[in-house]
């Protein structure tokens, strides 16, 4: 795995094979010799966003400079030079150079650290590549990518590309258990990673098998998971740093494969209901990244995992359960099978008295079609931890978007037989999935429905085709400015 450092250009023996160079658009800086400003001024490269151009045979401590393009100046972030350092890593994996260095810009109010960590995001990340089930694949990866800071900002620079790496390790650990077919990711599975994570950094694991999970009267786990031959798994898994302070809880939806059970999906794309476990791999990512960091915080993960499969013994639509919480819920189709396990999740985070709660969940296709993959959708029960989790997402680089919850869904959901049913039909399915859940939480509380933002047909800068980690990043974030 590529290793992140900062430097300065002065460094002795910083002699990097390809040394790149951000531009704004329209400006063309003095300092970087005559072939650039010839490039420039030729028009063949203006700066526009993630525009490169290769030139070689340079004077300076490398032999190739690479410009690549940031925009306009006042409209450059975080985000985009995430993208910009990841388009740089790649080339240099492209060209299969060991070495690469990126001189890093000045943004407007960002401080090194902070464009340290994001480049450093994006040089990992931009590297991922989920290849372990390949017989061959190009296995050049380069060793070493340096961030070029100025002496006085080095510090700075060094401790945020230290922070990113830690950050894009937890996605990339989200990634690769997304990714993973589900005859490979079962419950028991994560459940197992679950406890790498535990013994590597010192946090407390429990794991409830399916004996376990009845005995806690996780009734909605239960069922869903009772006609699968993989047992479902509840895991809980903490990070306690504060023995006197409540801590956040995230929750992760990990239904391993949803094949929708006796509601059976189309067949048609049921391979991507592999990743419908991508909120667990994302809370387990952010735990990864939490120890890596040892973030002096209380945080307990909860990941309610099991198949959703249809069997002799599966529920049935028309059933009725009552859950942990003890409300009873009536079921209208088994397809709508994450909100039963996140509810008694939901409940059961009770115990802690919470701070705050969030879960994330790949829970609705009506959540794709309102926001598709730019955004993921976000919902809860308190204005301000939403705004919070809004503006993690946005400094993180995973988008999320505010959704209302009228009470308008809440009747849409009322149970002809039972309390509540577990789906409110067509119209707004995203919300009422929210209003379901919110009837099981009793403490700040927010939901990030993924289902358009986890996995993706095509990548970008720095995702590829499949898991892209999100909202990893978005919880650390969330976590980070938690920080005393
Ligand atoms: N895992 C799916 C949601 C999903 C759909 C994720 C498409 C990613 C892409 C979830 O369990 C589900 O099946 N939801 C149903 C709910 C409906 C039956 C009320 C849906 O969205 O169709
Ligand atoms: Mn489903
Ligand atoms: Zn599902």
């Amino acid at each position: 795995m590529v290793k992140i450092g900062a430097t300065t250009s002065a460094t002795e023996g910083f002699a990097p094979e390809l040394l790149a160079v951000t531009l704004f658009q329209g400006e063309s800086p003095q300092d970087l010799g005559e072939d650039a400003a010839q490039v420039l001024s030729d028009g063949d490269f203006s700066g526009k966003l993630n525009e490169t151009a290769l030139l070689y045979g340079q004077k300076g401590p490398a032999p190739r400079l690479l410009l690549v393009g940031l925009g306009e100046r006042n409209t450059a972030t975080p985000e985009k030079l995430r993208r910009a350092a990841a388009t740089v890593a790649r080339r240099a994996r492209a060209l299969e150079l060991r070495e690469a260095a990126l001189s890093l810009p000045a943004l407007p109010d960002v401080d090194a650290r902070e464009a340290a960590r994001a480049a450093a995001e994006g040089a990992r990340l931009g590297l991922y590549r989920f290849v372990k089930h390949k017989s061959a694949a190009n296995p050049h990866e380069p060793e070493t990518f340096w961030l070029v800071a100025d002496e006085e900002e080095l510090e700075e620079a060094s401790a945020g590309a230290e922070i990113g790496e830690k950050v894009a390790g937890g996605a990339t650990l989200a990634r690769d258990l997304a990714n993973e077919p589900s005859n490979v990711a079962t419950p028991e599975y994560l459940a197992q990673r679950a406890r790498e994570i535990a013994e590597k950094y010192g946090m407390h694991l429990d794991v409830l098998d399916r004996a376990g999970i009845e005995a806690e009267g996780l009734i909605g786990l239960a069922t869903v998971g009772r006609s699968a031959s993989n047992e479902p798994r509840f895991i809980v898994l903490e990070h306690r740093r504060e023995d006197d302070k409540v801590p956040v809880v995230l929750v992760g939806k990990a239904v391993t494969f949803d094949s929708g059970g006796i509601s059976i999906k189309p067949s048609a794309g049921m391979e991507d209901m592999k990743f419908d476990m991508s909120g667990g791999a994302a809370v387990l990512g952010a735990m990864e990244a939490v120890g890596a960091m040892n973030l002096p915080l209380n945080v307990v993960a909860l990941i309610p995992a099991t198949e959703n499969l249809p069997g002799g013994d599966a529920f049935k639509p028309g059933d009725v359960l009552e859950m942990h919480s003890g409300k009873t819920v009536e079921i209208v189709t088994t397809d709508a099978e994450g909100r039963l396990i996140l509810a008694d999740a939901l409940s059961y985070a009770s115990r802690y008295e919470p701070s705050a709660v969030i879960d994330c969940a790949t829970l609705t296709g009506a959540c794709v079609v309102a926001l598709g993959s730019h955004a993921s959708g976000l919902m809860g029960n308190d204005e301000d931890l939403i705004a919070e989790v809004e503006a993690a997402g946005e400094t993180s680089g995973e988008r999320a978007w505010p959704l209302p919850l009228f009470d308008e869904y809440t009747e849409q959901i009322k149970g002809d037989t039972a309390d509540i049913k577990n789906s409110g039909g067509r119209g707004g399915g995203a919300l009422t999935a929210g209003a379901f859940l919110r009837e099981f939480a009793d403490y700040p509380w927010a939901h990030l429905d993924i289902a358009g933002t986890a996995y993706g047909k095509k990548g970008n800068a720095y995702t590829t085709k499949g898991g892209t980690g999100v909202p990893t990043r978005l919880l650390v974030e969330f976590l980070i400015r938690r920080t005393p």
